[in-house]
């Protein structure tokens, strides 16, 4: 017997929450569209070597959270655990470098990592991402962060805490790295057992870890950017002062490193303490010059971000309110009736009109109505009234209680008209109110 549940860490999204999430998606997407960045598509898995290579083996994400099959040729393949490594994967193979540049794409997907499930960590979860490619200007990290605040802002997510860190470049980080092992091999007896295997592995992720004895021997930990070379350190200085002149507050984080390797100069996230667990960020990205090198393709800075819709609603004081069903119900008078009702209800549901449900549970007239009203419908279109002509039906505007006779032909035009002068939508009952803001 299988059990009826989803699988641990993942989640079903109920219509109400399905159209909440609708609503966050659009309007990211009329955000990341102003900024002129384009809708990518990649597939839900990869070739395994692509995050080995891209994210780093000795990252938490390809040690220990991929999803990773043999597919029936025997290859290994791995459901995507996050979105950067594919985008630049796709730029490479279809010879993006030969557009004008920096190639400017955003995206919206599942994610999958293996992860212990709690409070906005899941086995399978949602972002929203984007990824400039082809400029190494700090105006490009600028705009990805400001365009993730804006995308923020406009949801209704308050509070918020932007951290900035320089992870530096192949010129300055290997001797920065070098101290830092140095410093934890100084320290080994005071951290956990996977700290001393990430000094030797990667000592940057042991400012990740959350054990308090490691937390005390980090907070004593040369910060990288003291140790940035000249080129850096302009770098991060002129994204910073973008960031101020576009009204936000960085605050420089030096444990802001990030679980996954590729990143190259900034790192950034996005931090909400109302999500009120350990999970405190929102969304988060950085820079990564080298990623589409290491995955074969040709010298191409880089800097984007993800953010996971889970904790952005989570975060969110403002709820969207979640769009429920057509406008219209069809109230068919008669059983025998009720073939016409089907025959209206196509017509507005046909080319562009509103659209119309009906009765599909054999309702009595009495029934209908209060389903219509369930539902949350505007207008209810009754047919089959006896002291009406034919091809005529009633409509009616559940909001006012008013009445008119139209003939079907009339009908669309009549309807879309009373809908557009209806100034505010009535409420409507469980799946909240129509078409309102974020
Ligand atoms: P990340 O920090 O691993 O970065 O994930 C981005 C965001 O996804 C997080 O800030 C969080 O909101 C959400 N997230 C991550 N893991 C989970 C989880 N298990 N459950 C729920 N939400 C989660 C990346 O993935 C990079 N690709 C971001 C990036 C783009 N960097 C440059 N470009």
């Amino acid at each position: 017997m299988i059990t009826p549940r989803a699988p641990k860490g993942t989640y079903d999204l109920l219509p109400d929450a399905a159209a909440e999430r609708d609503v966050i998606v659009a309007a990211a997407a009329r955000v990341f569209t102003a900024y002129g960045y384009r809708h990518v598509v990649t597939p839900e898995f990869e070739e395994t070597g692509l995050f080995e290579r891209g994210v780093g083996e000795a990252t938490d994400i390809v040690r220990k959270e991929m999803y990773t099959f043999a597919d029936k040729g025997g290859r290994l393949m791995t459901l995507r655990p996050e979105g950067t490594a594919p985008v630049a994967r796709a730029y490479v193979e279809h010879g993006m470098h030969k557009l004008p540049q920096p190639v400017k794409l955003w995206y919206h997907a599942p994610m999958f990592r293996y992860e212990r499930p709690q409070a906005g960590r899941y086995r399978e979860h949602h972002q929203i991402g984007a990824e400039a490619m082809g400029s190494a200007e700090p105006a490009v990290d600028a705009e990805v962060i400001v365009m993730l605040g804006q995308i923020l802002g406009e949801l209704g997510v308050t509070g918020l805490r932007l951290a900035v860190n320089s992870m530096g470049d192949r010129e300055c980080r290997p001797a920065y790295v070098a101290l830092l092992r140095e410093y934890l091999e100084a320290h080994a007896v005071e951290l956990c057992q996977e700290c001393r295997v990430r000094t030797q592995l990667n000592p940057l992720r042991t400012f990740d870890c959350k054990e308090p004895g490691c937390r005390a021997v980090m907070a004593r930990a040369p910060h990288v950017v003291d140790h940035l070379c000249a080129g850096c350190r302009r770098h991060f200085a002129g994204v910073v002062e973008l960031l101020r002149l576009a009204g936000l507050a960085p605050q420089v984080d030096f444990t802001l490193v990030r679980g996954l390797d590729y990143y190259t100069r900034t790192t950034f996230e996005f931090q909400s303490d109302k999500l009120g667990f350990a999970q405190s960020t929102v969304g988060g990205g950085g820079r990564y010059d080298y990623l589409v090198e290491q995955i074969g393709g040709p010298p191409t800075p880089g800097v984007g971000f993800g953010c996971g819709l889970e904790r952005l609603t989570l975060a969110c004081e403002a709820k969207a309110h979640p769009v429920g069903g057509p406008p219209v119900y069809v109230v068919a008078f008669a059983p025998e009736r009720r073939a016409d009702a089907f025959a209206v209800a196509q017509r507005l549901r046909a080319g562009g009109l509103p659209g119309a449900e009906l009765d599909l549970a054999a309702r009595s007239v009495k029934g209908q109505l209060k389903q219509a009203s369930r539902l949350g419908a505007r207008l209810a279109v009754l047919v089959g009234l006896d002291e009406l002509a034919a091809e005529t039906v009633r409509l009616r505007d559940l909001a006012t209680g008013s009445e008119d006779d139209v003939t079907i032909d009339e009908l669309p035009g009549r309807v879309t008209s009373l809908l557009a002068a209806a100034a505010r939508p009535p409420e409507r009952g469980h799946v909240g109110g129509r078409g309102g803001k974020v």
